[in-house]
């Protein structure tokens, strides 16, 4: 793992730009994409560069069960109105979480992932140490799964929704098999209330317990922390 600590979160997500354009030029096609507020800035970045996704390929890691697919909350939505809609890639995929049949979606999904091997995967970390929605205890060789969000992850997201009835308590996410099979993997994590997992992540033994901890096994994972986010490791 590669560990790089900046002042402040606007600078590693300029640290991030800079990754994607590298890749880029070495030749990246599918982009792995990451929702939630994290990755905001990084996302403005990119729709203010110059970089061209016109022939690239978008495949996100998760959605919510449930929610329309014009429901402001939505990741689907999300993507739009941050990134698409600046940045339109020549096919974007992301899970969808209104499927009658979640079987055939998560297998429809799996198909995606398999015809369009991801080049750079870029992360979010979950206060309870979750990569997508792969909550504590997830399988970690999992394909796509349907999963029960824990209730730390709902209490989270309650920021977003009117009220915790309308949290969604279900998604759909790319499982930590597939994440792990990416060739390349930005992870950013911002904020004292990720200190403890960056802490597991980086300095824990690899468990389900907290999924992130088995990027520590990937050849070629950036960790862009800020200074809060970094605050509780030891070396
Ligand atoms: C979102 C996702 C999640 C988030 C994580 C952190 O697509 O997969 O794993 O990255 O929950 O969320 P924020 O960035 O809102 O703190």
């Amino acid at each position: 793992m590669r560990i790089e600590i900046y002042n402040s979160s606007e600078e590693a997500s300029l640290r991030a730009l800079e990754i994607f354009k590298s890749s880029q030029q070495e030749g990246a096609n599918v982009y792995g994409m990451a929702t939630g507020s994290t990755p905001e800035r990084l996302y403005e970045l990119l729709s203010q560069s110059d970089i061209d996704f016109s022939q690239a390929v978008s495949i996100n890691l998760d959605e919510y069960v449930g929610l329309e697919g014009e429901n402001p909350q939505s990741y689907a939505y999300y993507m739009h109105d941050r990134l698409f809609k600046n940045k339109p890639f020549k096919a974007s995929f992301i899970p969808n979480g209104q499927a009658k049949d979640i079987e055939d979606e998560l297998a429809r999904y799996d198909q995606v992932i398999k015809e369009n091997p991801v080049d750079l995967q870029l992360l979010g970390l979950g206060s309870n140490g979750h990569i997508g929605f792969n909550e504590p205890g997830s399988d970690l060789e999992a394909n796509t799964s349907l999963v029960n969000l824990t209730q730390s992850t709902i209490d989270d997201n309650q920021r977003f929704f009117a009220s915790k009835e309308e949290t969604p308590t279900k998604a759909i996410t790319m499982g930590v098999g597939a994440i792990r099979k990416a060739k390349k993997i930005i992870i950013m994590a911002f904020g004292s209330q990720k200190a403890q997992a960056v802490r597991g992540m980086i300095e824990g033994p690899i468990t389900s317990d907290l999924p992130a901890s088995v990027l520590q096994k990937h050849p070629n994972v950036y960790v862009l922390l800020d200074k809060e986010a970094a605050s509780l490791l030891n070396r």
